[in-house]
């Protein structure tokens, strides 16, 4: 009986043990004191004495009694601690205001059971570190909104149970690292309103699962790669903005799944395939001056039927013509008929005239 409690008291004291190692980050982070308990705060939860999942809206203004997810945070503004990289049980990890300031810490690429890592609005102005190619559970990163600058590290590229990738709206330049190719598992991927420069790498054609792809406002250029038309299941691509030449390749008419088709304000050339224009969707080309606003084929149909309307509306005059000189012949014979008829049979004549 004794050593049962015995027992108890010492698992009680090593869940809390755990728990306050856990909790001394979590109240470093939130400007709390070292003694509280961490996992009865808003926006932190935990599992079996582990901090598991952060989900805080660090914006002091957008918190209120309303926002069950929020935290009162006293301080200007929110720095993301490099202490965070030793909460390793943590799963997800959620900051969301523009209060956050400072860089990524690299130390966040030790949470090696991260599944979702997602900090947005912030103002962040240094690169992503490459540290977080090693995050290998990661399934969603979403760093948008967060003026992040440098080029995308190409460790990244070893995420490759990645099903999201949002790094849009931020400051990133350079090339799309090779190693992306490895991203089998993304669904969505968004790079949008960046200053990232190149062209698009044919190995997206390889992302069989994709169904967005938003690569828009960049400076994007070359050719778009036939191998696009590969993404079965793409359902938008949102290329526009950006100064991708050359012309629209056939090969995305195979995009059956396709709702919208954004190639705007590019320097493309030619017009849109055929293949294309018989998927029915929406296509937005505007802004392309180099693009022919009507096929050689709409011209030439245009063309023979101008020609056949006239070619009609002649054969239609001298059909009148004809006729009209038919009628004049047959007056003519007529009226001499009805001279000889009128003095042959005078009731006739008068009988078909009044019919
Ligand atoms: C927590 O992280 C900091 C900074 O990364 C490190 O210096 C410290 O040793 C870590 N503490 C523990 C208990 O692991
Ligand atoms: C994490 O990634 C960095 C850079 O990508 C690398 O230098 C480091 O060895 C990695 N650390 C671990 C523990 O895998
Ligand atoms: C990706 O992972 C492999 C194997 O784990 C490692 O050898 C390589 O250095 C990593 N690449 C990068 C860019 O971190
Ligand atoms: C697409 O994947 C195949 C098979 O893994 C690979 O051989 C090919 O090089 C990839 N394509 C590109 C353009 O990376
Ligand atoms: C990128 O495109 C997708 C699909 O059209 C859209 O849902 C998303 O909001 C776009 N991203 C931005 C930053 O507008
Ligand atoms: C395409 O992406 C841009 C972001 O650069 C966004 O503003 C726009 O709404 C997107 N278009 C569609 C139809 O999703
Ligand atoms: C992908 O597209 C390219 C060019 O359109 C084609 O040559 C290739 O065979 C396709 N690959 C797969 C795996 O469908
Ligand atoms: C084209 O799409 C519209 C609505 O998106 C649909 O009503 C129409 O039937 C489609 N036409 C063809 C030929 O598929």
């Amino acid at each position: 009986m004794n050593i049962l409690i015995l027992l108890i008291n010492i698992i009680t004291i090593l869940r809390f043990t755990c728990a306050q190692n856990d909790c001394d980050v979590i109240n470093k982070l939130l400007g709390k004191k070292q003694s509280d308990d961490c996992c009865s705060e808003k926006g932190i939860t935990c599992t079996n004495g582990h901090v598991s999942k952060i989900q805080l809206t660090t914006d002091k203004l957008i918190l209120s009694d309303s926002n069950e997810l929020g935290n009162i945070i006293s301080s200007k503004y929110f720095y993301i601690l490099p202490e965070l990289g030793n909460l390793t049980n943590l799963e997800y990890l959620y900051l969301n205001g523009n209060n956050i300031k400072g860089s990524i810490p690299p130390e966040l690429g030790k949470l090696s059971n991260l599944v979702q890592l997602k900090i947005q609005n912030g103002i962040i102005s240094d690169p992503i570190p490459p540290e977080l190619g090693n995050l290998s559970k990661l399934e969603e990163l979403e760093l948008f909104n967060c003026q992040i600058t440098g080029s995308i590290p190409s460790s990244l590229g070893n995420l490759t149970k990645l099903k999201h990738l949002m790094l849009n709206q931020n400051k990133l330049s350079d090339v799309i690292p090779f190693e992306f190719g490895k991203l089998l598992n993304l669904e969505e991927l968004d790079l949008s309103r960046n200053e990232l420069t190149g062209s698009i790498p044919p190995g997206f054609g390889n992302f069989t699962k994709l169904i967005t792809l938003n690569m828009s406002d960049n400076k994007f250029s070359e050719f778009i790669p036939p191998e696009l038309g590969n993404l079965s299941k793409l359902e938008t691509l949102n290329l526009s903005r950006n100064e991708l030449t050359g012309s629209i390749p056939p090969e995305l008419g195979k995009l059956s799944n396709l709702k919208s088709l954004l190639l705007n304000n590019n320097k493309l050339s030619g017009s849109i395939p055929k293949e294309v224009k018989k998927l029915n969707i929406t296509i937005n080309v505007m802004g392309n001056p180099s693009m022919k606003k009507f096929s050689i084929l709409y011209i030439v149909i245009i063309v023979i039927a101008i020609i056949l309307f006239v070619l009609i509306l002649t054969a239609f005059r001298n059909l009148k013509k004809i006729h009209k000189k038919r009628k004049e012949n047959e007056s003519n014979r007529l009226s001499i008929n009805s001279k000889n008829s009128n003095t042959l049979n005078n009731g006739t004549f008068t009988s078909s005239t009044s019919q």
